[in-house]
């Protein structure tokens, strides 16, 4: 069976969601307010990396099942599963905004009701949102249509970046909420083709959809948090913390995944969905502990790794050049939202230190901020040629494999702020480095 599917919201999730879905055999409408965008993807481009979605998307465009319009009313004309992928940022005051979400809901509602349209509409909401969400959309469209056929059901993404067409493809688990079973067993139809047979859909109502994906978020960055709290207590206790890590990680009932020590968590959603659920909580007086905790720790790692530098230099940068590879929040994607090197090149810039900057994908969307202030480098070694420190962010594959003799020969001075642990203790004290990094002794070349 296949679908008409609209897709408003053509960014991370919305692109890499409608491709997936014309992969499965569905007909897709992509729309975006973004022209610049929409008119990238109608020439052929992907407007964002993410590796693997060139090809797909290029084979579903010859395939015509997909087609991309910043014209809404096609979506909402033609297809009967509509899915909102839309920005759900933080307000001031932590709290998640609902504007794109709900004003977009009027739009359809609108255009629903002003065209008679009576068939059945299924306005799936796959943003990331707050407990209650679902009611007030249905709440817009009891007030602005007189069509009985429309339906809102909380589909949250699990997506992460840099893996997000694999596992779109393969989800670990679809969540999806909805109180209304033939709408689930639509839902059920439609995601068949990604569960391989294997017992991976949960149907719940709607609110604890939506409560689901920010404690999934919450709990990933509680791990993350737990083992920066810890790297401190390494470091004071000359103790190697991806040793503990491994020791830990390979008991199933912990698991391997996001115990990394390092400069904390950023992104487009662990900071902003770590807020937003303590916002919501302190609406009902609920008070979530560990959650805010896991907050607080991580504002403290980035902070503790940016002393680390500063006091190295004694706070003097005046004629120092310090390199930094690592720009985006994380390997494998160009995404710099709430990325913790912004945090460092904020600080470092603030003290006059002359920054070179490489990273493999991010360095345009770092442009759009940093502009001339910071100078980009066309490869990691240019970066830190004559460099009077290296300061690693993100842990791309290609840091990883750097030839650090050459590094040692190419710097003015032999020293590392490793916020990622990607290199050899023994190999960095026997080059004589000064290389500090995240839980691990620090190495010293006196
Ligand atoms: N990026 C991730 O890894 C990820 C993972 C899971 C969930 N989420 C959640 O999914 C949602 C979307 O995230 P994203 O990273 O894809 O955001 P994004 O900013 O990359 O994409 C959102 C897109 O919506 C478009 N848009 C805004 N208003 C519009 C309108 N009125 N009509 C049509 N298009 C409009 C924007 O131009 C943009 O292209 C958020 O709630 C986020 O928290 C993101």
């Amino acid at each position: 069976m296949s679908f008409k599917i609209g897709v408003i919201g053509t960014g991370y999730v919305g692109l890499v969601s409608g491709t997936c879905f014309a992969e499965s055999g569905n007909q897709l409408i992509c729309v975006d307010i973004d022209e610049q965008k929409i008119a990238k993807l109608n020439s052929g481009g992907v407007p964002i990396y993410e590796p693997g979605l060139d090809v797909i998307l290029q084979r579903n465009i010859r395939l015509n099942r997909i087609k991309f319009t910043s014209d809404i009313t096609e979506a909402i004309r033609n297809c009967e599963i509509i899915f909102l992928c839309l920005p759900t940022p933080p307000n001031e005051d932590g709290s998640a905004d609902l504007g794109y979400v709900l004003a977009v809901t009027e739009t359809i509602c609108n255009y629903i009701e002003s065209h008679s349209i009576t068939d059945r509409r299924i306005i799936v909401n796959r943003s990331t949102v707050p407990v209650g969400t679902a009611d007030k959309v249905k709440a817009i469209v009891q007030a602005k249509t007189t069509n009985k056929n429309i339906h809102v059901v909380s589909n949250p993404e699990f997506l992460a970046e840099g893996f997000a067409v694999e596992e779109s493809l393969n989800p670990s688990r679809v969540v999806v909420g909805t109180s209304n079973a033939e709408i689930g067993k639509v839902m059920q139809e439609l995601y068949e083709p990604f569960l391989n047979g294997v017992n991976k859909f949960f149907l719940m109502d709607e609110r604890s959809a939506e409560v689901t994906k920010y404690a999934a978020n919450s709990f990933l960055a509680m791990r993350i948090s737990f083992m920066n709290d810890l790297s401190n207590y390494c470091e004071l206790n000359n103790v190697n913390i991806d040793n503990v890590k491994a020791g830990i990680g390979s008991d199933p009932r912990v698991g391997p995944y996001f115990l990394n020590a390092g400069i904390g968590y950023g992104g487009s959603c662990f900071p902003k969905d770590v807020r937003a659920l303590l916002y919501s909580s302190e609406e009902i007086n609920a008070t979530l502990t560990l959650i805010r905790e896991t907050q607080a720790i991580n504002q403290k790692q980035i902070q503790r790794f940016i002393s680390k530098v500063t006091s190295y230099f004694q706070n003097d940068f005046s004629n120092k050049t310090i390199a930094i590879w690592g720009l985006a929040f994380k390997p494998d994607t160009d995404d710099i939202r709430e990325a913790p090197s912004f945090a460092v090149i904020r600080a470092l810039l603030e003290l006059s230190a002359n920054l070179h900057v490489y990273d493999p994908e991010a360095m345009e969307n770092t442009k759009l901020h940093f502009g001339d202030s910071i100078t980009y480098f066309p490869s990691m070694y240019d970066a830190v040629r004559n460099a009077d420190a290296l300061i690693v962010c993100t842990e791309w594959k290609e840091f990883k494999a750097a030839d650090v003799e050459e590094l040692k020969k190419l710097m003015k001075n032999s020293v590392i702020f490793d916020g990622r642990n990607i290199f050899d203790l023994t190999l960095m004290k026997e080059l004589g480095f000064h290389y500090a990094s995240i839980g691990r002794p620090l190495v010293s070349p006196n």
